[in-house]
């Protein structure tokens, strides 16, 4: 009931579907030019050197490759890969279990690193620079730390939020790569070459039609093309081509823009139920029907970043493209969007927590 086209995440289910169209080497791996070369010069400088790599960083949203790189690293040194992830990691003794287990030249995955506990990170830094962990025997006054030589290993980290990281950790590693959002036309790669290791004809319109509405998300694009592909076979033709891809994502309320039906009930009350805002979190969410952490994550990130809707520290405020896109007249009197922009000078309704060229309407939080 729940579940959204345009979600970010993977389930289970999803999971085995998206292994089958993973890159598996760095010249496969789609865009992302600057962390590619990056990478291949700290992978090609290892591979020289006979030596493990740098530990290496992975930064940016969900679905943009993190996990696909971690696994291309792990290819390209030819070592095995282990992984765990910072939420599996909630005691210091459940890292030492894993790094005690690795083998000279392993590679170490840690997903969503950022959310390790504290006394494990503690121990992973010295790990990292040392290949050192202190293993504590015994309890109270007689507990003894008995040092563990660790073979040399490569970490690799990959997280949604860098700056959770506390910085001794951040410095640790030797590079860090910051993906950001793909370009249509890097989806429109992304999806031919998926279509092509599923066997699905797919026509250039029609891949930039799904690629037009991945919200710069390979995850995604991968993710319309399957629900496109069902479409096309069970209503259409086979092909997935534009009337196809057109059809089967009105189906699945995927506009053109690719918002889906939360992020377009949320534009829809700030304009039609509270006059385009400010308004504030919670308020919105009771209207939609949702939690609010669900419209904060989920939602609203896409839509900053998009132009569609404003954080200020009054509320959330439509933008004069959140009219434009509902197919409404932002009223006269709009006191969101162009209000803000207009600055301090149309001072009609900005309350007293308006700090002075404070925080612009306009300007990405998440
Ligand atoms: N640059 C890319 N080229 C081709 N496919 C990609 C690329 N980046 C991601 N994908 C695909 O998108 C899906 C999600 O990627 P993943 O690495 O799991 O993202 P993350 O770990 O950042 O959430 C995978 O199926 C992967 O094959
Ligand atoms: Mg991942």
């Amino acid at each position: 009931m729940n579940e959204r086209l345009v979600t970010t995440g993977a389930d289970e289910r999803e999971r085995a579907a998206e292994s089958a169209l993973r890159p598996h080497g760095l010249e496969e791996f789609v865009g992302q030019k600057v962390v590619r070369e990056q990478l291949s010069l700290v992978l090609d400088a290892a591979k020289a050197r006979q030596a493990p790599s740098d530990h290496v960083l992975f930064s940016g949203p969900p679905g943009l490759g993190k996990t696909t790189l971690a696994m291309i690293v792990a290819s390209e040194m030819g070592a095995p890969l282990r992984q765990s992830s910072g939420p599996a990691i909630q005691h210091a003794g459940d890292l030492a279990a894993v790094l005690s287990s690795l083998d000279e030249g392993e590679v170490l995955f840690l997903d969503e690193i950022h959310r390790m506990a504290r006394p494990a990170e503690e121990m992973l830094y010295i790990a990292m620079e040392d290949f050192r962990v202190d293993v504590v025997v015994g309890k109270g006054a007689g507990a003894t730390a008995i040092p563990l030589e660790l073979p040399k290993f490569t970490l690799v980290g990959a997280t949604t939020r860098a700056g959770l990281l506390p910085a001794p950790l951040r410095d640790r590693f030797g590079f860090t790569g910051y993906l950001d959002f793909y370009t249509p036309e890097e989806l429109v790669q992304v999806l031919r070459r998926s279509a092509s290791l599923l066997g699905v004809q797919l026509t250039a319109e029609g891949a930039a039609e799904i690629g037009g509405r991945s919200r710069g998300t390979p995850r995604i694009a991968n993710r319309l093309l399957r629900r496109v592909r069902d479409w096309a076979q069970v209503r259409g033709s086979g092909i997935v081509d534009r009337s196809a891809a057109r059809a089967a994502l009105e189906v699945y309320e995927v506009d053109e823009r690719g918002l889906d039906r939360l992020d377009r009930a949320v534009l829809d009350a700030l304009c039609r139920r509270f006059g385009g805002g400010p308004v504030g979190l919670s308020t919105l969410a009771v209207v939609v029907g949702e939690e609010a952490e669900t419209v904060e994550t989920v939602a609203e990130p896409f839509l900053v970043r998009e132009g569609l809707l404003g954080r200020t520290p009054r509320g959330r405020i439509a933008l004069p493209d959140t009219w434009g896109h509902l197919g409404l007249t932002p009223p006269r009197d709009a006191p969101a969007g162009a209000a803000w922009q207009l600055g301090p000078e149309d001072g009609s309704d900005e309350g007293p927590q308006d700090a002075p060229g404070g925080s612009g309407a306009q300007g990405p939080t998440g």
